[in-house]
């Protein structure tokens, strides 16, 4: 029996199928190379929605019905956020997303799309002592997300937004897609499934990497060092943030797509300096976990680019994690949805390995 139901299949999906040996990420038939940069992120919900909502609108008009749903949740929930930014910006998110209507309907979807981009940035004002944002219904979501942040972005840094959150959008099924089956499986709400995706996401054995990457960054930095310090990570049991993965045995396909990201955000400034430094870490941690672990080939997980196209784009790391759930929340909805269609409840067995009760006669 593997505890972590390594090779286990346990859905049949249409959504999207990671191919662990070849390095290849498949969304709906399309490879992720086709759609990073290519499609907008409002277009990625509808190739994943397809088929699970009945009346999906084009394009264009459900991008729209997005934008009214980023002002929607800020109208419902503003009156709120005061008393959230005393948690942490994750927590903070996920409970404004729990006094959303436990619905299945697009409408419902759609506002649990619109929550973590609305509710990111004006929890980050808020905890900086500055006013939210309200959304801009009409202006795309990635755009208007950095928007209601700090002010209107660069193109340059719209476009590396969006890429973004296509790239994250979907991934099989990871630890937060499979728990928001399993609620899904019980008949639960949408609302409900994308909270135990949240919950699944927050730890950094999955989308909560990407902060403790800048910090390793920054540490490494400071050791000036970077195999050294590397080497007593390792040799203290700790993890090397940003690589290794279930599934994949090369590199991860989204890392290669998001550091062409943070390099077309210009290679002179601030983020061309953070991404050389990067480069230089790792290769330097790709060397030392080869040597260390070479029972397992560990490479480079989509969270080591992410933490610096995030940082590139203003978010403090303490939010890379809101961001992830930002992109993620579509493959979720999808999921949920795809897992209601099959009227199944998930439930498995555990084997029982305690003490067993005397049995007098
Ligand atoms: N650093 C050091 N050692 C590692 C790492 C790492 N990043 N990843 C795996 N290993 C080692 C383990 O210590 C273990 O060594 P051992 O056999 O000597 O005990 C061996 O590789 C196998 O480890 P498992 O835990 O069985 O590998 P698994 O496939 O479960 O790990 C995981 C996947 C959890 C992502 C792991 O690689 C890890 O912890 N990485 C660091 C955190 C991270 O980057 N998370 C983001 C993942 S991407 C995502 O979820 C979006």
């Amino acid at each position: 029996m593997a505890n972590g139901l390594d090779d286990v299949v346990a859905a049949e999906t249409v959504l999207s199928d990671v191919d662990g040996a070849g390095g290849h990420l498949t969304i709906r038939g399309h490879s992720l190379t086709e759609l990073a940069g290519h499609w907008r992120y409002g277009q990625v919900v509808r190739l994943l929605f397809d088929g699970f909502f009945d009346e999906l609108p084009g394009d264009d008009e459900l991008e729209k019905a997005i934008g009214n749903a980023r002002v929607e949740i800020f109208e419902r929930l503003q009156p709120m956020l005061a008393e959230l930014p005393a948690l942490d910006v994750y927590s903070g998110m996920r409970a404004g997303i729990a006094l959303l209507p436990d619905g299945e309907s697009l409408a419902d979807a759609l506002r649990l799309i619109a929550a973590p981009a609305v509710l990111t940035p004006a929890l980050l004002r808020l905890g900086r002592g500055e006013k939210p944002l309200t959304p801009d219904a009409r202006a795309d979501h990635a755009n208007d997300m950095l928007r209601m942040l700090s002010g209107t972005p660069s193109p340059a840094l719209a476009k590396a937004l969006d890429t973004y959150l296509v790239t994250v959008c979907d991934h099989g099924l990871n630890a937060s897609t499979f728990a928001t089956r399993v609620v899904t499986s019980t008949q639960a709400g949408l609302t409900s499934a994308i909270l135990a995706g949240l919950g699944a996401l927050k730890g950094p054995l999955h989308g909560g990497a990407p902060g403790p990457v800048i910090e390793m960054l920054d540490a490494i930095e400071a050791s000036g060092d970077a195999a050294a310090w590397l080497r007593n990570e390792i040799a203290r049991g700790e993890r090397i943030m940003g690589f290794g993965h279930r599934i994949y045995r090369v590199r991860d396909p989204r890392a290669d797509v998001l550091k062409a990201v943070v390099r077309r955000l210009g290679t002179r400034n601030e983020s061309g300096r953070r991404l050389a430094f990067a480069e230089t870490v790792e290769q330097a941690a790709l060397d030392v976990l080869k040597v260390a672990k070479p029972q397992r080939s560990i490479q480079t997980n989509v969270e080591f680019y992410t933490a610096l196209l995030l940082e590139a784009a203003g978010f403090p790391k303490e939010a890379f994690s809101n961001v992830f759930a930002a992109g993620r929340v579509a493959g979720w909805i999808a999921h949920a949805r795809e897992q209601q269609a099959t009227g199944r409840l998930i439930r498995p067995q555990s084997r029982y390995v305690g003490p067993v009760p005397d049995l007098v006669a």
